[in-house]
């Protein structure tokens, strides 16, 4: 197994306060139980497991000789490290897996949540809850959303200029529900879907899902390049974008460009999916109109959960009706529809949704603006732009790998998402996407940790810093501060203890 991908999937071993190549052996071992490096696969050597860790040699030859303790690897001189316990019988394995869901899944305290960018719990929360009318809704099943939600909906459209009947909108759980439905709906094994470059790592985890090839299409500094597209559209049998406050570019599609995206889509008969996720967290400037303004076939997905909260679980999609009513059917097999109550809470944040938009609005501009001016003092050598809305900055560390950067934050108490996880062709990064929507404390503390991460890595790495490099210098482990760790020597290594639960995380 390539030693990139294994460092996915090994997500924050390093959280924790037990000796580091404890940590990595308990979390291989969860691996291996799990079936998610299959039996007799070989994993990557200890040297390029620990260039990619961001650790010593030492840290990955202990873990390793932990496992072949445990009887989990065979160890065979000059060729390898193998693994030998199968996977439990009659279950599958998820294949395809972001950092960013590994994060969600595993929560650990005391760790800088950088890698999920989204608002907190609105304080109103209760008593929208409590204002939400239910009405008469008959044995609650309404696989396409109740029909008051729909209308909300539909006039959240029409407010924009986009007049909407109901029977055009799908209620969806969040928008990556959205995503998935039109993944099943367009995308049969080996169809391509063309997606920005760069993009939401949940909408490429769910066209991987379906067994798409994901084409890259480049992206400007004003969103995706209409050229890119034009070569590949032809190809497609999907085109999704994020042409507002681009996930993560931050960049807003020009509406010169956007008319010419959506006449390209049409005249090569394409559904074009605008993911309108983000439209609605202008910081500077216009909102971004909608690409649906600029042709009827345009197939719009949006969601509160940017707008108001995640926890909710509110997602729709705009499209014609019959594609409203094939997406509903979907709808109906994945899960009946999504909870009526939830749905009547929904109806209830639309009725204040300007107040609301208003006021995260003004919490992520302050937000945004103190972590640009802290990350500018703190961090010269960083690059981004400032972005005009959404909720993160796209930031290119000169020289670095940031997957093995991310590793090494984690032992600072930050977990970053490197630009690999929104790529949609495995590469290497130097970017890291830093969402701004945690407290102002939050982030000061995440900038100082951040800052003394940076200050550190190039010390511990030496060679291993530059994005060629591969040779991490084996005295590297003792820097990390935070949290709370202990000699990384691994003491006993003749018998080492078997971890428990609860080193698992
Ligand atoms: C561009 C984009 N689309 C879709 C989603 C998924 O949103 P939801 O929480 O509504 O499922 C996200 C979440 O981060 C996003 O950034």
């Amino acid at each position: 197994m390539h030693a990139g991908r294994l460092a996915e999937l090994l997500g924050r071993w390093s959280s924790g306060n037990e000796a580091l190549y404890l940590k990595l052996a308990a979390r291989l071992e969860a691996l291996i139980e799990r079936g998610e490096i299959p039996a007799d696969g070989r994993l990557p050597t200890e040297r390029a497991l620990a260039a990619e860790l961001a650790v010593s040699r030492n840290t990955a030859v202990a873990a390793y000789d932990v496992l072949r303790d445990h009887g989990l690897v065979e160890r065979r001189r000059g060729s390898g490290t193998f693994v030998r316990r199968p996977p439990r019988p009659g279950r599958g394995v998820v294949a395809e897996f972001n950092p960013m869901f590994l994060h969600l899944l595993d929560p650990v305290p005391d760790l800088i949540d950088l890698t999920c960018a989204a608002p907190p719990q609105p304080a109103c929360l209760p008593e929208v809850v409590a204002e939400a009318a239910l009405g008469d809704l008959g044995i609650g099943y309404h696989p396409s959303g109740i029909p008051a939600l729909r209308q909300a909906i539909a006039g959240f459209y029409a407010a924009q200029g986009l007049p909407t009947d109901p029977g055009q909108i799908v209620v969806t759980s969040g928008a990556q529900q959205a995503i998935s439905l039109l993944a099943q709906l367009f995308l049969r094994p080996g169809d391509a879907v063309a997606v920005e470059e760069l993009t939401y790592p949940g909408a490429l985890d769910a066209f991987r899902g379906s067994g798409a090839r994901i084409l890259g299409v480049p992206l400007t500094a004003d969103g995706v390049s209409v050229p890119g597209l034009a070569e590949v559209v032809a190809g497609a049998k999907l085109v999704y974008l994020v042409p507002a406050f681009q996930n993560p570019t931050g960049s807003v599609l020009p509406s010169h460009a956007a008319r010419r995206v959506v006449a390209l889509c049409e005249s090569h008969g394409v559904p074009l999916v605008d993911d309108q996720v983000l439209a609605g967290l202008t910081l500077d400037g216009p909102r971004p109109t909608p690409l649906a303004r600029h042709g009827g076939g345009v197939i719009s997905v949006g969601s509160l959960s940017k707008l108001i909260w995640g926890g909710v679980r509110i997602g729709w999609v705009r499209a014609d009706p019959r594609t409203a009513a094939d997406l509903a059917r979907l709808k109906a097999v994945a899960d009946l529809g999504t909870d009526v109550v939830a749905q009547a809470v929904g109806v209830a944040l639309f009725a204040r949704l300007d107040r609301l938009r208003a006021e995260r609005q003004c919490e992520l501009r302050e937000r945004r603006d103190q972590v640009v001016r802290d990350l500018r003092a703190a961090l010269p050598s960083w690059e981004f732009r400032t972005p005009p809305g959404g909720q993160t900055l796209w930031i290119r560390l000169p020289g670095v790998d940031s997957r093995r950067f991310a590793q090494f934050a984690l032992r600072y108490g930050v977990a970053l998402l490197e630009g690999t996880s929104l790529a949609a062709h495995e590469s290497s990064s130097e970017h890291i996407r830093v969402p701004f929507t945690l407290p102002r404390e939050a982030l000061s503390e995440a900038v100082r940790r951040l800052r003394q991460a940076w200050e550190d890595y190039p010390r511990a790495n030496g060679a291993g810093l530059a994005l060629s490099g591969a040779a991490v210098a084996d005295e590297c482990d003792g820097h990390a501060t935070f949290p709370a760790e202990r000699d990384d020597e691994p003491a006993g290594r003749g018998s080492p203890v078997r971890p428990g639960r609860e080193h698992l995380r």
